[in-house]
């Protein structure tokens, strides 16, 4: 073996490597000492938008003047001409009229023998799982520093309702028991809003029970058939009761999650603004050996590409009101529960969500 390789005549093997840099997936660029073009791969001319062959032995300055160039392209390489020989930065990063990130590297010296080589390689993916990374953790923090601060302004709130209770006497006697009143009620709204934003921002464990999943979708149903009337649209469950899955799981998280989609169901039909279309919301039930699936298709607006990337992420809304709470907080509690949520949709025709929940095995007895 080690024999037939020493055989190998060298125009062959640098043909292999050729191969390999022509067909990378950054693109590549060369000149040599003299400022000649002298190597450009397949992607990096793709990159510049010209033919490979018509790029071999110009100078840059040719290169700039290339018929083929657009304006946007040859300032971009003035600007890393200028980074990589003037301000001799080996690495620095530019993005494209598609906003898409790119880092370009130059490597030249001794081991280049007077060559200079210029890499750039797209790197908008890893930029973007580094600011969602970054973001997450601002969140967390926000959420940390929110909850704790709220958790402290309980205490002097507590001190405060009983002195005006031992006031309050006092104050009858004064003839303003109406004030007393009044600083009571607003503390106990001040109480119940922090209580609630304690919980919702606790990723509490779930407390669970065990329940049929088709009695939990017709609770829920029931809850929201008044408002899907007032918005003149349809929820019709189907023949869930046929499947006999038990769940294990929070119900009033479940619950919240249903009521969530459903609700997003109906501003979506809101949304479509269609007056010959009756808004019609299906929730349906599958199942298998061992997941339940719960179903959630409406006819209404439907989402776009970029809606679609952006939907569990938190504050992601379209809608004026909107917090952009609903699906971030369902995924949590979806994922809390060993379950997953998947989503389709068509703009103009509609969505359907799929939350899939483990099932509880039942013994006969
Ligand atoms: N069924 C649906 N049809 C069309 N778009 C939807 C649907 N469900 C969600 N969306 C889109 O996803 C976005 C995020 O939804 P999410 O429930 O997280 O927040 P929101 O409904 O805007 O605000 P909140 O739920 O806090 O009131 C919505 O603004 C909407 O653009
Ligand atoms: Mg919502």
């Amino acid at each position: 073996m080690e024999e037939m390789q020493s055989f190998h005549p060298n125009h062959l093997v640098r043909t292999k490597y050729e191969n390999i840099l022509e067909n990378l997936d950054s693109g590549i660029i060369l000149f040599d000492s003299v400022g000649v073009l002298a190597f450009v791969n397949v992607q990096m001319a793709k990159l510049l938008g010209v033919p490979r062959k018509s790029l071999i032995g110009s100078t840059l300055t040719q290169l700039l003047r290339h018929p083929q160039i657009t304006r946007f392209k040859r300032k971009k390489i003035i600007r890393i001409y200028r980074e990589t020989i003037f301000h001799r930065k080996r690495f620095h990063e530019l993005l494209d009229e598609c906003g898409r990130s790119w880092l370009i590297t130059m490597t030249y010296g001794d081991q280049m023998e007077g060559d200079f080589l210029i890499s750039v390689k797209d790197v908008s993916d890893f930029k973007q799982i580094e600011q969602t990374a970054y973001q997450n953790d601002k969140l967390a923090m926000l959420g940390k520093i929110s909850a704790s601060i709220a958790h402290e302004i309980r205490n002097p709130l507590t001190s405060i309702r009983g002195f005006i209770q031992l006031l309050r006497p006092h104050l009858m006697r004064l003839g303003k028991d109406e004030y007393a009143r009044i600083i009571l009620t607003e503390i106990d709204r001040a109480n119940d809003i922090i209580y609630e934003f304690l919980n919702s921002s606790k990723p509490s464990a779930p407390q669970t029970t065990i329940i049929p999943v088709a009695s939990l979708l017709k609770e829920v149903v029931l809850l929201t058939e008044s408002e899907a009337l007032m918005k003149n649209c349809e929820i019709i469950l189907q023949h869930s009761e046929q499947i006999p899955s038990f769940i294990s799981v929070d119900v009033k998280q479940i619950k919240q999650v249903i009521l969530n989609l459903i609700k997003n169901a109906l501003d979506a039909i809101d949304g479509k603004n269609d007056e010959n279309n009756n808004g019609i919301i299906e929730i349906g039930l599958e199942q298998n050996e061992k997941q339940v699936n719960i179903l959630i298709s409406d006819n209404g607006a439907g989402m776009d590409q970029n809606t679609l990337n952006h939907l569990f992420n938190p504050f992601f809304t379209t809608k004026e009101g909107g917090t952009g709470l609903g699906l971030s907080v369902s995924y949590r509690i979806i994922k809390n529960h060993g379950g997953s949520i998947a989503v389709d949709s068509q703009v103009g025709i509609g969505t359907q969500f799929v939350i899939t929940l483990p099932i509880i095995e039942m013994s006969n007895t």
